[in-house]
């Protein structure tokens, strides 16, 4: 797989295929450990993702990380993680259309490779990606099991979660709340890692 992966990144390696090549410092195409389990897809690289040229590493990423490391993942050993879209979109804004377009190639080549038996999207532009633009808010979708057969993933679960970001905004723990909704599913989420043969 790393091989594969390898041609992938380098067909990535100096992309000039929309706008944001003229103002990212770095492409950020992976993080985590290749495998045929578990992937997720955020929505885009933010300031220090795309200083360091890696996805999740500012404070949405740190607490992706303890979100894992809650229930035993991590990505060092369990988690292949991504963006829809492989450099930062100008003071953080979301990513439009054509650069979503233009970046497709590389996110369903990773995600073609993979295989991945569990797929979550972090956050609104990420299911929005996958699932379409008419699936609804993440507020209704999140927590859900989507069967990848409609979406052309075999053998895929697929899982909307909330994007930490907006955890990070959210403070309280409260039952309902923002927090606890990810806390359910990330125990739901292992529950399912756990059953994976
Ligand atoms: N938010 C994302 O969606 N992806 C990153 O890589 C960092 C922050």
């Amino acid at each position: 797989m790393q091989k594969e992966l390898e041609k992938i990144r380098k067909s990535c390696d100096g992309c000039q295929k929309c706008q944001l090549s003229n103002t990212r410092t770095n492409i950020v195409f992976d993080d985590g450990i290749p495998n045929h389990k578990l992937m997720l897809i955020g929505e885009a690289p933010g300031y220090w993702e795309d200083v360091k040229g890696k996805p999740f590493v500012g404070k949405a990423g740190q607490l992706l990380d303890k979100i894992f490391e809650c229930v035993g993942l991590s990505r060092q050993n369990n988690v292949y993680i991504c963006n829809t879209i492989k450099c930062r979109p100008p003071e953080n804004r979301n990513p439009l259309p054509e650069e979503q377009r233009a970046c497709r190639e590389y996110l369903d080549a990773q995600i073609n490779l993979m295989k991945p038996k569990i797929l979550l999207l972090c956050g609104g532009i990420a299911a929005k990606a996958i699932l379409g633009d008419n699936i609804g808010g993440i507020t209704r979708i999140r927590g859900k099991w989507f069967d990848g057969k409609d979406y052309g993933l075999e053998d895929t679960k697929i899982m909307p979660i909330f994007h930490p970001s907006y955890l990070l905004r959210n403070d309280s723990r409260e039952k309902g709340s923002p927090k606890w909704l990810m806390w359910q599913d990330i125990k739901e989420i292992k529950k399912v890692y756990d059953e994976l043969l």
